[in-house]
């Protein structure tokens, strides 16, 4: 039984300090097991192996599945397609519900599945398989005139448009008007580790019961999506994911591959299968960030003070399900002027779905909203740091509740300082050095505080002082097994070797997805309910065997605040005279995001998040050839990103602070902020150092030759 239960602030002890990875032995020496990997410890015995068949039309019908050359393969034991596949109660999720019938939405999407004795023979079986189509007109190429859709609400619910004051009126009597788009390329996410899954089927007390290891950012989450489509009670699917490489928001949801191995499954009576996920197939499959159109308008006085802020923006969804990504959303609550409006626009296309990318929303659109308000400082002559602090508002200019709190100047001064702003030329192009333009920009930085809700923890006793805890979330890679254990030893007045972790589990208690910043923020305060909970009931000499099960009850005086962190983000560019090459020497953001539990996984985070940033200003992009619908740039070769040879000095840290009212552990997220504002912060320094605006990224050496 779970009890909710008000916290209190924790004592820290361990939180704070570098505790090294509780898991990094298990990694470095190769014996954390991935969602393929698991062997016959883990109860995979013999496993099939599933290989995708994906469609190359772009849009159109099925006329013909022919696989007569595939089952004459030796090693291939089956083919599944519409016509065979096992059928889903429930298809609302046009992303998941695949092999249901003829119908081709985007290129790439699963068609058939092959089940083979070896991962190669699964292989060579799928490019046996002859797959004819209907081919209908697609149309898969986002432009400001199709990108005309009003979805109801934006990722993950909030309002799609909104409207403060007079924006025209106030533009009109503006003495200064900052009028641009600014576009951001697809991107797509590139953790580690491809995404994967085995899957299999057992009868446990006549009832079906699904297993799986999936690499997921959200066990909990899996079960949900998959459990009615396959007529199942949540409780007969189990999913694990004890260690993931990396997802950035691709995982965060199931994608069509996961729902492939669970059908696969059910035809091998009873045998395991694994299907991995290629890198090039994640490229078709496995989520991206959409492209983005933002048109900007500030209104300002001739000092710099906003009087008007407007954020449209146009991007895309596919036919198949609707994602909305709310990059209008951080011009709501950014600067204090009192006109502003925002709106989103999509492009409803033939093409695979976007999802969650690192800082989906606040990305693409701080880059559009930085750089506007970098030509805002050019235009009235007041240094880009001045600007943003003139602009600060009293309260969160989108619901008047005062920030709990906002430290955004602190974060830019602190910054400049230790970046040696002060030296900066006003003018762009002002500094040379040999055949390299010199320049340096600036940025904010925002990304809202997270909670969720439905976390729970479970405390149990052991002998000899120690203790387990439980709790089902998901360590991607971030450290968040070692976080975690840090806030279960303070809140149970232990040392972190007395605590013995349990997460990844759908038989544990319930955890939120590994997103939105908002992991240790979530599962942390659970862990601290259910020990604080436990030693209200049992005391510090609990007897082996007692638990508590808790989740913690909202505190009702953080209803009256708004909770976002905030940082600055430094770049220096130097851009080449004559090739226009771009090569950031330095990069540096201060931030403001609560306490930091763990400085060394923190770091890590956040120096994570400019070099993605930096990434996304440079390099990545993928190429979507819109005759064919499929995007061109598939592999890590012609996707670039960023590599040791484009990351030179980068560097993060923070204000020493504590968000107690937000979480018993003073914490408030980090996993995003760290690309937000990058980008931004990157093109701002190339114009500085060129006098030339670029307003698209990823900025390419060609643009500054043109
Ligand atoms: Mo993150 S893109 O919210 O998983």
């Amino acid at each position: 039984m779970t009890v909710e239960q008000q916290t209190t602030p924790l004592r820290v002890h361990s939180v704070g300090s570098r505790l090294d990875r509780v898991d990094g032995i298990e990694k470095v020496t190769g014996r954390a097991t991935y969602a393929v990997e698991h062997g016959e410890s883990a109860g995979i015995v013999d496993p099939l192996h599933v290989w995708l068949v994906q469609s190359t039309v772009a849009r159109g019908r099925v006329v013909g599945v022919d696989s007569r050359a595939a089952l004459a393969h030796p090693d291939v034991v089956g083919v599944v397609d519409h016509t065979s596949s096992p059928r889903l109660a429930d298809t609302d999720n046009g992303e998941l519900a695949i092999l249901q019938d003829a119908e081709v939405h985007f290129r790439g999407q699963i068609v058939a599945l092959v089940l083979a004795e070896t991962p190669e023979a699964a292989r060579e079986g799928a490019a046996l398989v002859e797959v004819s189509y209907d081919e209908e007109p697609h149309e898969a190429e986002l432009r400001e005139d199709n990108a005309t859709h009003r979805p109801d609400s934006v990722n993950p619910d909030m309002d799609t448009d909104t409207d403060e004051g007079d924006v025209d009126a106030a533009l009109a009597d503006a003495a200064i008007v900052v009028e641009q788009s600014y576009r951001t390329a697809y991107e797509h996410n590139n953790p580690l580790e491809p995404h994967a899954t085995t899957a299999w089927w057992t009868e446990e007390d006549g009832r079906d019961v699904l297993s799986m290891f999936d690499s997921s950012q959200g066990v909990h989450g899996v079960v949900q999506a998959l459990a009615p489509m396959l007529a199942l009670d949540p409780d007969q699917v189990r999913v694990r994911a004890p260690y993931v490489g990396g997802g950035f928001g691709s995982k965060g949801e199931a994608h069509a591959h996961v729902m492939a191995a669970a059908l696969a499954a059910r035809t091998t009576g009873g045998r395991p299968v694994r299907l991995a996920v290629t890198r090039q197939q994640m490229f078709a499959l496995t989520g991206y960030r959409t492209a983005t159109i933002s048109h900007l308008r500030l209104g300002a006085d001739a000092d710099g003070r906003l009087t008007a802020i407007e954020h449209r923006v146009q991007e895309q969804t596919s036919r198949v399900r609707e994602f909305a990504e709310q990059t209008g959303s951080p011009a709501r609550m950014m600067y204090a002027a009192p006109h502003r409006r925002t709106s989103h626009r999509l492009a409803v296309l033939d093409v695979a779905v976007p999802s969650w990318m690192r800082a989906p929303g606040e990305m693409p659109g701080m880059y559009a909203h930085e750089v506007a308000m970098d030509e805002l400082a050019v235009s009235c002559g007041v240094d880009p740091i001045e600007l943003r602090i003139r602009n600060e508002p009293d309260t969160d200019p989108e619901t008047g509740k005062p920030f709990n709190d906002r430290r955004l100047p602190d974060c830019l001064r602190r910054g400049a300082e230790r970046f040696g702003w002060s030296s900066r030329p006003s003018e762009p192009r002002a500094t040379r050095d040999g055949e390299w333009w010199v320049g340096t920009g600036v940025a904010s930085a925002t990304y809202p505080a997270m909670r969720m809700p439905g976390n729970a923890a479970r405390v149990s006793a052991l002998d000899g002082g120690r203790y387990a805890v439980g709790i089902g979330c998901v360590d991607i890679g971030t450290g968040a097994r070692t976080v975690l254990t840090q806030i279960a030893a303070d809140a149970l007045g232990v040392p972190p070797d007395h605590v013995d972790l349990d997460i990844a589990d759908t038989r544990l208690p319930p955890a939120s997805v590994a997103g939105g910043s908002s992991g240790t923020s979530s599962w942390g305060s659970a862990i601290v309910a259910a020990a604080q909970r436990f030693r209200a009931d049992h005391g510090d000499r609990p007897d082996a065997g007692v638990e508590t099960t808790a989740s913690a009850a909202a505190d009702p005086a953080a209803e009256e605040y708004a909770f976002h962190s905030f940082g600055a983000v430094f770049a220096e560019a130097r851009v080449h005279r004559w090739t226009g090459e771009i090569r950031v020497p330095r990069l540096l953001g201060a931030y403001s995001v609560g306490r930091v539990v763990n400085p060394v996984t923190a770091r890590s985070q956040l120096v994570g998040g400019l070099v993605m940033g930096l990434s996304a200003g440079l390099f990545e992009e993928s190429w979507r050839d819109p005759r064919f619908g499929h995007v061109v740039t598939q592999d890590l070769a012609t996707y670039h990103v960023a590599s040791h040879a484009d990351v030179l000095d980068v560097d993060a840290e923070w204000l020493d602070e504590a968000d107690e009212l937000f979480t018993p552990m003073g914490s408030r997220g980090i996993g995003e902020i760290g690309i937000v504002g990058t980008a931004a912060a990157v093109a701002n320094a190339t114009h500085h150092a060129t006098g030339v605006r670029v307003r698209s990224i990823p900025i390419t050496a060609d643009r500054f030759l043109e």
